[in-house]
């Protein structure tokens, strides 16, 4: 077994998931203004800080993906964050990407940049206590996208990518978002993350990445959300484990998926069905970023100072998603 195959297993493994808090400063801005809280970085810490030192984290996240800003932030209880989540367990991990923008050539799409000096920064993270990194691919479905144009561009760099982080001793989580947005019929989100994530492994051969040593990060497929045509989430574990079989080569150990802007609920019962009848050898677990911390941040927003009230909201929501990862959730639980 590869080192990085033990590090994807130690994140994923006995329903564990990965927690993403790696918002930018502008998405965690929005965040946080969403609830009347100012976006300062004592604020941005003391919310990171407050999940990361939970009970929750030591049960359930295998995981967590940090931004720039978080990976050298010292916590207020005099650990480096690194250390903080190292000590509950879990394995730090870090988004490189510097963000998806205007494609060229195709401006209403985006491609994700942050290849030039990546070798550097990577050894960087690395020092710092890194063992896995993100980087994201977006792609939006209309009647003309995604463009071959996107699909090809974004898939090359994913392997360029993940070549890198594999030459410096990391586990890369490839995420090539297909997003909800849209009137599309599930049929078409279908087809369309189908073509984006067999693009992406064809990619990853040519660059003759370890397949054993990364992990996907997959949307679920789902209606667009501006569909009339909503399908159920027995439909939506078909589908996704549909897609995933036909496309996903058998050397990846694990599938850990997005939320998207999928409730809590929706992301937890969706991930539940998918394991209930997941007839495959890839652990399907999820990576949430809003889906484990939505709650949490409501709440904390309202009583700041209360650590316990916020860990206990989100130490019930990891429970709940790590009972899903394993097939065992139930709506019945979600009001214990
Ligand atoms: P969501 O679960 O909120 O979609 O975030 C996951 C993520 O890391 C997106 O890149």
């Amino acid at each position: 077994m590869s080192e990085l195959n033990k590090i994807a297993l130690k994140i994923l493994s006995n329903g564990k998931g990965i927690l993403a808090a790696d918002e930018s400063n502008g998405t965690m801005t929005k965040r946080l203004d969403s609830v009347n809280v100012p976006s300062t970085s004592e604020n941005r810490l003391l919310f990171r800080e407050t999940l990361f030192s939970s009970e929750g984290m030591k049960n359930y996240i295998g995981g967590v993906i940090l931004y720039d800003e978080t990976i050298n932030q010292t916590s207020n209880l005099q650990k480096t964050i690194p250390e903080l989540i190292s000590i509950s367990g879990a394995v730090p991990g870090i988004k490189v990407d510097t963000g998806a923008k205007i494609l060229a050539g195709s401006p209403e799409e985006k491609i994700t940049e942050g290849l030039d000096g990546l070798r550097e920064r990577l050894q960087g993270y690395y020092k710092l206590g890194a063992r896995f990194t993100k980087w994201r691919g977006v792609y939006n479905i209309s009647n003309k996208y995604p463009s071959t144009l996107s699909i090809q561009s974004n898939a090359h760099a994913l392997a360029r990518y993940s070549a890198l982080v594999q030459e410096c001793g990391m586990v890369p989580i490839v995420e090539p978002e297909v997003l909800m947005d849209g009137d599309h019929s599930a049929e078409v989100c279908f087809d369309k993350t189908s073509e984006v994530i067999r693009r992406c492994f064809e990619e990853l051969a040519i660059h003759k990445i370890d397949l054993s040593g990364i992990i996907l990060k997959p949307n679920m497929i789902l209606a667009g959300t501006e569909s009339n045509k909503k399908i159920s989430s027995e439909e939506v574990a078909r589908l996704t484990l549909k897609c995933l079989k036909k496309n996903v080569p058998f050397e990846v150990p694990g599938i850990a998926f997005l939320s998207g802007g999928q409730t809590e609920i929706e992301a937890t019962k969706n991930l539940n069905l998918i394991n209930k009848h997941n007839d495959t050898n890839f652990i399907m677990t999820y990576s949430y970023g809003r889906a484990l911390q939505k709650s949490a941040l409501k709440f904390w927003s309202k009583n700041i100072k209360d650590t316990n009230g916020t860990q206990k909201i989100f130490n019930h929501r990891a429970n709940m998603c790590t009972l899903a990862a394993q097939g065992k959730w139930s709506a019945e639980l979600e009001a214990k």
